[in-house]
């Protein structure tokens, strides 16, 4: 008998990824075998996202498909965000699921997976305020860039979001932790990383700021490009953007969640920013970073979103032009204070479904005018997978993360190269390799 194998499935945003590789990591260390399947596996542990209904409905379905792959003895835990929120529904939901387990309870991952292979039964969904899992080893899904968690809870309550449910407070690791983190991805050959974070710019350790933490990240030895996912508008300090600036590390992309261009619905999503306040931050951004690209997330059909309100979204994203936008439905999730507004006030399907087209038609018209501007220009690019198995083509990103495909073999994963944009598709581009290597790191 050789080891025991584990196989994970992660559905979510990237803190979850990160999460798996820390789960996998612990295994790993406690003599499981990774793999990269479900067949036959000892342990399938399956991620999850409560985000919206949709996330969960998937979810559900994917563990009956899964049931079919496990054989006798094999064990299937539940783990993330919807374990948080399910707790004993899901043992009950799938006989054949014997764990499930919350965001904080990962430590106890090796114990628990243990007896459930002797047919026990566990639910772990306490909070633990101070967990960051700093002994854990990750286990990297990527290996040109990585996911660095620096804070973990969100302490905003955003009516529609049912995140602080499942994640707890906030609390942010030490500066310290994370550039020995960073320090040690550089040593295995990685020279980008993420720093994660619900609201990742109010990151406080109780005496460093996020001002400070992009500081130190970006310039450890050998980092040569820094992102950070997701900042919230309210926690953009002048030092902040400051550091931004100043570092030639930091990327210049932002990914600055909107969710609405009313500010009557940001008022009753309880965003604590206003159109106005939102579009003064942008400026702010810009004024300090000339070159930067903005990203969004934005719900439509909030409780009460009236046409006019839904015209000043699309407004709002014409002004900002958006270098991309994920957009969503409106979706209610139990327990939220969003559920206990008046059920008159729901916005039909149909009339949500229509304004997400012509939302992402605003989107892609903008970036795609935009986009057909910038053929012929070259840009640094980080050769970051292939784009298809056995394409000979890779995907690659600018600095300020637009998507270039060009030709090339995977010994060319994680170089940086000159590229010359050849096309659009619209949203992404192609290009050809104008130089293979770049001289030196951090030109400019
Ligand atoms: N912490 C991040 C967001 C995490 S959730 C932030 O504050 O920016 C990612 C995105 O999912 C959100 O920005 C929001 O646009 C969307 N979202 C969250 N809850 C939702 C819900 N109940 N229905 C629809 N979209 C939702
Ligand atoms: Fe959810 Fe708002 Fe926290 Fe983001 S800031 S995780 S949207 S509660
Ligand atoms: Fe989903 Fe949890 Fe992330 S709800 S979006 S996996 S924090």
């Amino acid at each position: 008998m050789g080891q025991p194998t584990v196989y994970i499935e992660t559905y979510g945003c990237q803190m979850n990824v990160s999460d798996s590789e820390l789960m996998l990591g612990k295994l790993a260390s406690a003599g499981y075998t990774p793999v990269d399947g479900p067949e036959g596996a000892d342990v399938i542990l399956v991620n999850t996202c409560a985000i919206r209904d949709h996330a969960e409905q998937r979810v559900i379905g994917r563990l009956g498909e899964l049931k079919r792959h496990m054989r006798k003895g094999s064990v299937m835990g539940v783990t993330g965000c919807m374990a948080q929120r399910l707790g004993p529904q899901l043992l009950e939901k799938a006989k054949h699921v014997s764990l499930v387990i919350g965001p904080d309870g990962y430590r106890a991952l090796p114990q628990l997976v243990e007896s459930a292979r002797h047919g026990e039964r566990a639910i772990l969904t306490s909070f633990d305020l101070e967990e960051h899992y700093e002994d854990f080893t990750p286990r990297r899904f990527d290996r040109v860039k990585a996911w660095i968690p620096v804070q973990r809870g969100c302490d905003y309550r955003c009516t529609y979001c049912i995140v602080p449910t499942t994640r707890g407070s906030e609390r942010s690791r030490r500066l310290d932790d994370v550039v020995r983190e960073t320090a040690g991805v550089v040593a295995e050959g990685m020279s980008e990383v993420v720093l994660l974070g619900q609201t990742v710019n109010s990151y406080n350790d109780g005496t460093h700021d996020f001002a400070d933490l992009l500081r130190a990240v970006g310039s450890v030895d050998g980092i040569r490009r820094v992102r950070y996912t997701s900042p919230h508008p309210n926690d953009f300090s002048e030092r902040v953007i400051q550091a931004m600036a100043e570092v030639p590390t930091v990327c210049e992309h932002v990914h600055l969640p909107m969710q609405s261009g009313s500010s009557r619905m940001l008022k009753r999503m309880l965003r604590r920013y206003t159109r106005e306040g939102y579009l003064q931050c942008v400026e702010r951004i810009r004024a300090a970073i000339p070159n930067v690209s903005l990203t969004t997330d934005i719900i439509v059909g909030f409780p009460g979103e009236t046409d006019e309100e839904f015209e000043e979204t699309l407004s709002a994203v014409r002004e900002v032009g958006f270098m991309d936008a994920f957009t969503f439905i409106f979706s209610p999730r139990d327990g939220t204070p969003a559920t206990r507004l008046p059920a008159e006030l729901s916005v039909p399907a149909e009339v949500a479904g229509e304004r997400l087209q012509r939302l992402v038609e605003t989107v892609r018209s903008a970036t795609r005018e935009r986009n057909m501007t910038l053929l012929g220009t070259r840009h640094e690019v980080l050769v970051e997978r292939e784009a298809k198995r056995g394409e000979a083509m890779l995907m690659s990103r600018t600095r300020d993360f637009k998507t270039v495909l060009v030709p090339g073999d995977a010994t060319m994963l994680g170089q940086y190269l000159t590229v010359e944009i050849t096309g659009t598709t619209g949203s992404t581009f192609t290009g050809s390799v104008v130089r293979e290597r770049q001289p030196l790191p951090m030109a400019g």
